[in-house]
C-alpha cells in the first residue's frame, strides 16, 4: 500500500482523502513497529517463548500474585541455618577494611575470582584426589550460561561443514536444555528404560542396549542428580557413557547443579567422578545463592580456559558475589560439611514426608513416582491419565497450585510420540511443609476425580 494512496473523484476530478483514513495509518504505524524488531534468526530463535522462559513468568506472577501453592518452580529452600552463616560470612566481609569496596567494586578475571578458584582446586583435589590445578575451573554467571556455552562449544555448525548435537542419553532430562543451542536440531535424546520398584515406585536407567552415538554427537550430557525427576544415575551408568564419550573423543558433561561436593542433594551412594574426558558442571544457587548466579566449570585445561574466553566476550568477567561470599567455606572444607549435615538431611525428609502424603492420598490412583534419590523434586507418572499432564497443569493453576508438566522434560525427543510424555509431572518439594502438604492434596483431589 502506497503513502499517496487515492482514489478519483466522480466530482470534478479531485482526490478523495485516503480511505479508510485511520485504518491505514494505524495499520502503517503498526508495520513501523515491527520493522523495528526484524529480528536476525538469532533474534528469533531466542524471543520465541522458550519452556525455560515461560516456566520463569509463571513462577514470576505467581511468586508476585502471592497465594499460589509454589509446587513448580526450581527454587531452593531458604534453610534458616545456611543463610544465616552466609549472614555472618557477609557481616565478616563488611568488617574487614575495604572488605565492602573490594567486593563491590573490582571486576574478577574472565575465568572469575582466582582465589575461589584456588580453594575449590584444592579441596577437590584433597576430598576426592582428582588431578585439578586452577587451570581446569572457570566461574560463570550459573551454570545455566556454563552450559550454554559448553554446548555451543561442542555441537552446531563445525569448522569442517558438518553438524553436531548433544546427546542427552536418558531423558527426562533438565528444561533448560531444551532451548540451549544456536542453531536448530541442536539436541537428541534417548528414551529410558524402565525398573518397576514395589507397588508404588520406579527408576529410569540408561538403555545402553539402544545407545549408539553415532559421528554426528559432539558430546554427551547427563544431569546427576537428574532435573526433573531425582535420578542419580549409578556409578556404573555414568563411567559407562565416560568410556563410551572418551571412545568417540568427544566430552561427556555431568550437571551437578545438585550433586557433590556441594550441595550434595544426594540420597544415594553415588560417588562424584570426574576424569579429563568429564566435564562437570557446579553451581552455588541450590546450596543457597540463587541469586548470586555462580556456576562453576571443572574440566581440561583448554576447555576451561575456553570457558574465560566466553565470559570475556558475554561478560567481561563472571560476578564475584557468590564466589567471594562462599569462598572461606572452600577454603576451610565448612562447604562440604554444610552441604552433608544441613543441606542434603533438610531435602531428604522433606523428599520422603512428600512421598508419603502422596502415597497416602493415591492408595487406589495408578500413579507411579520415581524413586527419590536427590535434587528438589517428586516425579510422578499416572499411566493412562485421560487428560494430558499439559491440562491437569492448567487445572491445578486454576486451583491456585502449581506443578511443571512433564512433556517440557524430553529435550531432543520433541517430535517423538510417546505418551509417557504427557503423564508425568514435577512436583518440588522445597517449599514449607504446610505449603507442600496443601499443594499435594489438591494435585491428589484433581487426579482422584480425573481418574473416577
Ligand atoms: C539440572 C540443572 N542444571 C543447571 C541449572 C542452572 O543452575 P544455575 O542457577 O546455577 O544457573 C539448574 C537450575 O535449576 C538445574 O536444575
Amino acid at each position: 500500500m502506497s503513502d499517496s494512496f487515492t482514489s478519483p473523484n466522480s466530482k470534478g476530478g479531485h482526490p478523495r482523502p485516503p480511505f479508510p483514513f485511520p485504518f491505514f495509518r494505524v495499520i502503517r504505524c503498526l508495520q513501523g513497529y515491527f520493522a523495528l524488531m526484524n529480528l536476525s534468526k538469532f533474534g528469533e530463535k531466542f524471543t520465541q517463548k522458550a519452556g525455560i522462559t515461560q516456566l520463569m513468568d509463571d513462577l514470576g506472577s505467581a511468586m508476585a500474585g502471592g497465594d499460589m501453592l509454589m509446587l513448580g518452580g526450581g527454587n531452593p529452600a531458604h534453610i534458616p541455618e545456611v543463610q544465616q552463616l552466609f549472614r555472618e560470612r557477609m557481616e565478616a566481609i563488611l568488617a574487614e577494611p575495604h572488605g565492602f569496596e573490594a567486593m563491590i567494586g573490582n571486576y574478577d578475571g574472565s575465568r572469575g575470582n582466582e582465589a575461589f578458584i584456588e580453594a575449590l582446586a584444592e579441596l577437590l583435589r584433597n576430598e576426592f584426589g582428582w588431578n585439578i590445578t586452577p587451570k581446569n575451573i572457570a566461574l560463570t554467571n550459573g551454570a545455566q550460561s556454563g552450559l550454554f556455552y559448553l554446548f555451543n562449544l561442542f555441537a552446531g555448525d563445525m569448522p569442517d561443514g558438518s553438524k553436531k548435537k548433544i546427546l542427552f542419553p536418558l531423558t527426562p532430562e533438565y528444561i533448560g536444555y531444551a532451548d540451549a543451542g544456536l542453531s536448530e536440531d541442536f539436541f537428541t535424546a534417548r528414551r529410558p528404560s524402565i525398573e518397576l520398584i514395589g507397588d508404588r515406585l520406579f527408576k529410569y536407567h540408561v538403555n545402553f542396549q539402544e545407545l549408539e552415538v553415532g559421528d554426528d554427537i559432539g558430546a554427551i550430557c547427563v544431569s546427576r542428580p537428574t532435573n526433573p525427576t531425582g535420578n542419580v544415575l549409578s556409578d556404573e551408568e555414568i563411567l559407562h557413557l565416560n568410556a563410551i564419550a572418551e571412545e568417540k573423543g568427544i566430552p561427556f558433561i555431568i550437571d551437578g547443579a545438585y550433586g557433590t561436593p556441594f550441595p550434595n542433594i544426594i540420597y544415594t551412594d553415588a560417588q562424584p567422578i570426574w576424569s579429563s574426558n568429564t566435564v562437570l558442571t557446579m553451581s552455588l544457587s541450590k546450596f543457597g545463592l540463587p541469586n548470586l548466579r555462580t556456576g562453576i566449570v571443572i574440566a581440561r585445561e583448554e576447555i576451561a580456559s575456553a570457558i574465560g574466553d566466553i565470559n570475556g566476550v558475554m561478560n567481561l568477567a563472571p560476578g564475584g558475589l557468590g564466589a567471594k561470599l562462599a569462598m572461606e567455606m572452600v577454603r576451610n572444607g565448612e562447604i562440604m560439611r554444610i552441604s552433608r549435615e544441613i543441606i542434603q538431611p533438610f531435602y531428604q525428609r522433606k523428599a520422603f514426608q512428600t512421598l508419603e502424603l502422596f502415597e497416602q492420598e493415591l492408595a487406589n490412583v495408578p500413579c507411579k513416582i520415581h524413586k527419590p534419590e536427590g535434587a528438589l523434586f517428586l516425579w510422578l507418572w499416572f499411566k493412562d491419565l485421560p487428560i494430558t499432564a499439559t491440562e491437569l497443569y492448567e487445572r491445578l493453576k486454576e486451583r491456585n497450585t502449581l506443578i511443571v508438566p512433564g512433556s517440557y522434560f524430553f529435550p531432543g525427543l520433541e517430535h517423538e510420540e510417546w505418551p509417557h510424555k504427557h503423564e508425568c509431572i514435577r512436583v518440588t518439594y522445597a517449599q514449607d511443609d504446610a505449603v507442600v502438604a496443601e499443594g499435594v492434596k489438591v494435585i491428589c483431589e484433581e487426579v482422584r476425580r480425573l481418574y473416577r
